[in-house]
């Protein structure tokens, strides 16, 4: 389907309810954007830009459907993420959208975290995914907008925290959007037993533009993390943490050597032989560039110069799967 036509019937249930959200001053608006660490520029183009883009027949309904239903949907965590293109074609209202929803859902997300007991430093940090992305876009397009905005969902919805250097993501396996695929079969996970079973609770790791991966870095990030997390989301049962990523790949431990702290990460994990094929993400995550520039990319880094090679020769790249014991051997 259509992925504008996909946001609508997303929305569908909320966006009568969502219209309130629309009324917010937009005072409210640009001070919430100042806190979550956008440029003054950018504070005062996006707020400029509200009162009409609220108006727009598309993407107002879109903006307070959106903000109701992921409102909503806290704590819902295997409701769908649907991971759609960004709408830039659609113009100013397309790319600054996420922009808009991420601050109208922002105060009653720091409310809910705040009574949860987590520091306001994570929950910043969390919620700074969004000048992160503003961030990606602005080198990628030169533009105001969110890279990626799809990736706002599970950060509004409350089901992701950025500790340290990384992000963990609350999910189901087998069942939440978002769980690593392919995942062992239903008679592997019986013999490995709790934490391994479809519909076990677990979390997924992911890696931030620019993440301190070195050894201090990732010590530090598991450590709060163990410590945030069994508060926040309490385990019932032992509890994995799960990593699927292009940086999961076999290969990159060969090719680079021990100094790599991509390797270093990876070798924290059990890196499994399942893997996704893929080679959209890598060239997004390596080059920060649509596939379709595949031919004419030129290799400056060693990851960069081992990934054309394998695309050239292999035509693919593994999204591999690797996972850790997450919650300390006192949660069976
Ligand atoms: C996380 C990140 C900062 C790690 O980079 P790092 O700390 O430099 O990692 P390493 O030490 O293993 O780097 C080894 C080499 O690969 C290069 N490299 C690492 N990640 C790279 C990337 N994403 N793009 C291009 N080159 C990269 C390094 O510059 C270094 O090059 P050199 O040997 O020519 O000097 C980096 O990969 C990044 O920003 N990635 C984007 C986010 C991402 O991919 N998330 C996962 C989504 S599934």
């Amino acid at each position: 389907m259509e992925p504008l036509r996909a946001a609508e019937l997303y929305v569908s249930e909320t966006v009568e309810s969502g219209g309130a959200w629309l009324n917010t001053p937009v005072e409210d608006v640009a001070s919430t954007l100042r806190w979550l660490g956008l440029s003054e520029l950018d504070v005062e183009d996006a707020a400029d830009r509200f009162a009409r883009i609220v108006r727009d027949e598309v993407f107002g309904p879109l903006i307070g459907g959106m903000t109701e239903r992921l409102v909503r949907d806290r704590g819902r965590i295997d409701e769908p993420i649907p991971i759609w293109p960004d709408f830039d074609e659609w113009g100013d209202a397309g790319r600054l959208w996420w922009i808009y929803v991420v601050a109208l859902a922002t105060p009653s997300l720091v409310e809910h975290y705040r009574a949860a007991g987590l520091p306001d430093d994570i929950i910043h940090r969390t919620l700074s995914t969004l000048k992160r992305h503003v961030g990606i876009h602005f080198r990628k397009w030169g533009t105001l907008g969110v890279d990626a905005g799809w990736w706002m969902i599970p950060i509004v919805r409350a089901e992701l925290l950025e500790v340290g250097s990384l992000q963990f993501h609350r999910l189901h396996l087998g069942v939440s959007t978002l769980a690593p695929h392919p995942w062992f079969e239903d008679r592997e996970t019986h013999a490995l037993g709790p934490g391994f079973r479809q519909g076990d609770e677990a979390l997924g790791v992911h890696i931030p533009d620019g993440a301190d991966l070195s050894t201090s870095a990732l010590d530090e990030t598991f450590a709060r993390a163990r410590h945030l997390l069994a508060t926040v989301w309490p385990a019932r049962t032992r509890r994995l943490a799960t990593l699927q990523s292009w940086m999961m790949d076999p290969r990159l431990g060969t090719h680079l050597g021990p100094q790599s702290r991509i390797v270093g990460l990876q070798r924290r994990f059990h890196v499994t032989d399942r893997w996704g094929e893929d080679v959209d993400n890598v060239v997004e995550f390596v080059f920060r560039q649509p596939v379709s520039h595949l031919p004419g990319l030129v290799g400056r880094t060693s990851v960069q110069r081992l990934v054309l090679e394998t695309l050239r020769s292999e035509g693919t790249w593994r999204d591999a799967v690797g996972w850790l014991d997450f919650d300390g051997p006192s949660v069976h």
